[in-house]
């Protein structure tokens, strides 16, 4: 079967334009700053869970001009509960440069765009096609499927390079918008890993993987997640929580959360235990093991730290990225 890689590329404009999520905010008013944002929340989180994130974000920074003068931690605080954090210090980042070198507008050329924090080539791909109609290829690992299985080659064996090219070959020139939201909701919703629905796809004449993809039961050998133990002490008083910035380690870094046992302790007489917690929380590639010392205070004191803290109102925790489960226990005293 000779394949037309540009028939092929037009039934992905026609079959998004009938039948894909066009419900989904980013894909609305569309601007770069609003496909900027949506696509660094894509990168590593699932589309349910980013829409209500993307949602508040929008909502409380409408465009460039609103965000610009925002600090780090205020984009932490809504990029709480989110995970990965590098990604909001990215914005972070990107914004800045935006506003020094492009007089806070968007660049519009791929290699500007390439430039910018937390911008890889398939994010930059997918801004030039999305928020300026420019055909730029993209390859996620749900493109990097579907292109695998229409040439009925496996994944494991493809290289990049080859993937790139068969991506490049794909796009479609009369519209690359409804081209590239298309390729990805066909990855997510018709060719998925497990299962696909060959008997829906628009592609299912020309691929040659169709109806051939063997059924797979539900992965119950999943590998056993690493587990990570980690003990804080929350110190709180009838108006405010103690907490410190975290400057070290993989997780969490840069958002804030109580102290350590150890610090603490220095401070013992002047406190008094209220509770132990257990938390058990699940990241994407780890369980963290959360043991919780509860303290109040009835006054707040200075810490013996060369840590940056901060006593910080109840009503403006919401203000400070703190992790989820930590955010969910504070809430609720
Ligand atoms: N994943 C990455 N970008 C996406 C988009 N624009 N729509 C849906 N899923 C995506």
């Amino acid at each position: 079967m000779k394949q037309d890689f540009k028939n092929i590329s037009t039934q992905v404009v026609h079959w998004y334009l009938v039948d894909g999520r066009h419900d989904l905010p980013w894909r609305h008013k569309v601007t770069p700053y609003r496909i900027w944002i949506s696509e660094i929340m894509l990168q590593q989180t699932q589309v349910q869970t980013v829409i209500p994130y993307f949602n508040a974000f929008i909502k409380k920074y409408p465009t460039l001009a609103t965000l610009s003068p925002a600090s780090e931690d205020e984009i932490l605080a809504m990029w709480s509960g989110l995970g990965f954090y590098r990604r909001a210090r990215n914005i972070f980042a990107a914004k800045e440069i935006i506003k020094k070198e492009y007089e806070n507008k968007f660049p519009k050329h791929l290699e500007q765009i390439i430039r910018l924090p937390g911008i890889g080539k398939s994010t930059a791909g997918a801004l030039m096609s999305l928020a300026f109609l420019e055909p730029q290829p993209i390859l996620d690992g749900n493109v990097k499927r579907v292109i695998s299985r229409l040439i009925k080659k496996d994944i494991a064996v493809l290289k990049e390079k080859e993937l790139w090219e068969l991506s490049k070959k794909l796009v479609n020139q009369e519209d690359c918008f409804s081209y590239t939201q298309g390729i990805m909701d066909l990855g997510a919703t018709v060719c998925t890993q497990a299962n696909p629905s060959c008997h829906t796809c628009p592609l299912n004449k020309s691929c040659k993987s169709a109806f051939k993809v063997k059924a797979q039961v539900k992965n119950n050998t999943a590998k056993t997640k690493k587990i990570i133990t980690m003990n804080f002490s929350l110190v709180l008083t009838a108006h405010s929580f103690l907490l410190a910035k975290n400057e070290e380690g993989s997780i969490w870094n840069h958002l804030w959360v109580p102290f350590k046992d150890s610090v603490i302790a220095l401070h013992a007489s002047k406190l008094k235990l209220l509770k132990r917690e257990h938390i058990r929380h699940e990241l994407t590639h780890r369980s963290l093991d959360l043991s919780i010392n509860i303290y109040l205070a009835t006054k707040e004191f200075k810490v013996t730290t060369n840590q940056k803290y901060e006593w910080i109102k109840k009503y403006r925790i919401k203000d400070y990225g703190t992790p989820q489960p930590l955010t969910k226990l504070m809430s609720q005293l």
